[in-house]
C-alpha cells in the first residue's frame, strides 16, 4: 500500500518536474483497476482511448465514441475519487475548436475528468487556446499519435529524421505556448524526448520515449501481460515475479520513480 499523498492538481505535477521526481501514470478504464492503481501510488490515471483496443477488441482507437469515453471516465472517477484523472478526447471529437470545447466540457462535467488529452501538433493551437482560456487543462500528445494510424501507415517510431525531430520540438514549444499543461511523447527516440523535456517548462510523459521524460505511462493491460497478440517492445511485463496485481502496480511505480523503467532495451 502506498502512503504518499495523491497528486491533486497541475501545480503538483509541475513541482514534480522541477524537483526531478518522476510522474507514474497508467491507463485505467474501470473502477477496480483505478482503485488498485491509486492504492499502489500511481500519480495520474489516463482514461485512454486505447480502451477501444484492449477493452472493446477494436483494431484501432478510431471507433471509440465520446459517450464511451465519458462512461469509462465516470467509472475511473468512482474507483479513484482522489486521483488526478485525464480523459482522452476520441477521434474527431476535436476536429474544430468549437467541437473541442463542447466535447471537452462533457468529459469534465459528466466524466469528472480534471484534464483532457488531444493528439496532434500545430493544427490544434486554436483549440488549445480556447480550452485553456476557458479553464480546461490540456494534455497534448506528439510522436506516434494512434488516432492517425491510417495516415501514418502503421504504428511506427516517429521523429527519427532530423526534420521530423525538429517538427516535434517546434510543435511541443508551440503547444506549450498555446496553453497545454502536459505533453505525452509516444514512440520517439530517447534523445529527442530528452531534448523536448529539457526545453519545456511543462512535464512530459513518455511511452516508448526513453527514461528522461518527466514521467512514464503504459497501457495497464500491457504492463500486466494481459494483452493478446503483439506487445510493443517498449512494454515491460510487471506481473512477472509478482504474486498479485497490486504488487505489479507497485513495482511499476517504483521502477518509474527509480528510473529503472524504461531501460535502453525498452527505448528507441
Ligand atoms: O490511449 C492511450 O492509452 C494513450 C496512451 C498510450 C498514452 O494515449
Amino acid at each position: 500500500m502506498n502512503t504518499s499523498m495523491p497528486v491533486k492538481n497541475l501545480t503538483q505535477l509541475r513541482e514534480m518536474k522541477n524537483r526531478h521526481e518522476k510522474i507514474a501514470c497508467l491507463t485505467a478504464y474501470d473502477a477496480s483497476f483505478a482503485a488498485l492503481s491509486a492504492a499502489a501510488g500511481v500519480d495520474v490515471l489516463l482514461v485512454g482511448d486505447s480502451l477501444g483496443m484492449v477493452v472493446q477488441g477494436q483494431d484501432s482507437t478510431v471507433p471509440v465514441t465520446l459517450d464511451e469515453m465519458i462512461y469509462h471516465t465516470q467509472a475511473v472517477r468512482r474507483g479513484a475519487p482522489e486521483s488526478f484523472v485525464i480523459a482522452d478526447m476520441p477521434f474527431m471529437s476535436y476536429a474544430t475548436p468549437q467541437d473541442t470545447v463542447n466535447n471537452a466540457a462533457r468529459l469534465m462535467r459528466e466524466g469528472l475528468a480534471q484534464m483532457v488529452k488531444l493528439e496532434g501538433g500545430a493544427w490544434l493551437l486554436d483549440s488549445i487556446r480556447m480550452l485553456a482560456e476557458r479553464g480546461i487543462p490540456v494534455c497534448t500528445h506528439l510522436g506516434l499519435t494512434p488516432q492517425s494510424v491510417h495516415q501514418l501507415g502503421g504504428y511506427r517510431v516517429q521523429g527519427r529524421s532530423q526534420d521530423e525531430a525538429q517538427q516535434i520540438l517546434t510543435d511541443a514549444l508551440a503547444l506549450q505556448e498555446a496553453g497545454a499543461s502536459l505533453l505525452v511523447l509516444e514512440c520517439v527516440p530517447a534523445t529527442l524526448a530528452q531534448e523536448v523535456t529539457a526545453n519545456l517548462s511543462i512535464p512530459t510523459i513518455g511511452i516508448g520515449a526513453g527514461v528522461d521524460c518527466d514521467g512514464q505511462v503504459l497501457v495497464v493491460y500491457d504492463m500486466l501481460g494481459l494483452t493478446l497478440g503483439h506487445t510493443p517492445s517498449f512494454v515491460k511485463n510487471f506481473m512477472q515475479g509478482q504474486e498479485s496485481v497490486s504488487a505489479a502496480l507497485s513495482a511499476y511505480v517504483q521502477a518509474v520513480k527509480q528510473q529503472t523503467f524504461p531501460s535502453a532495451e525498452q527505448s528507441f
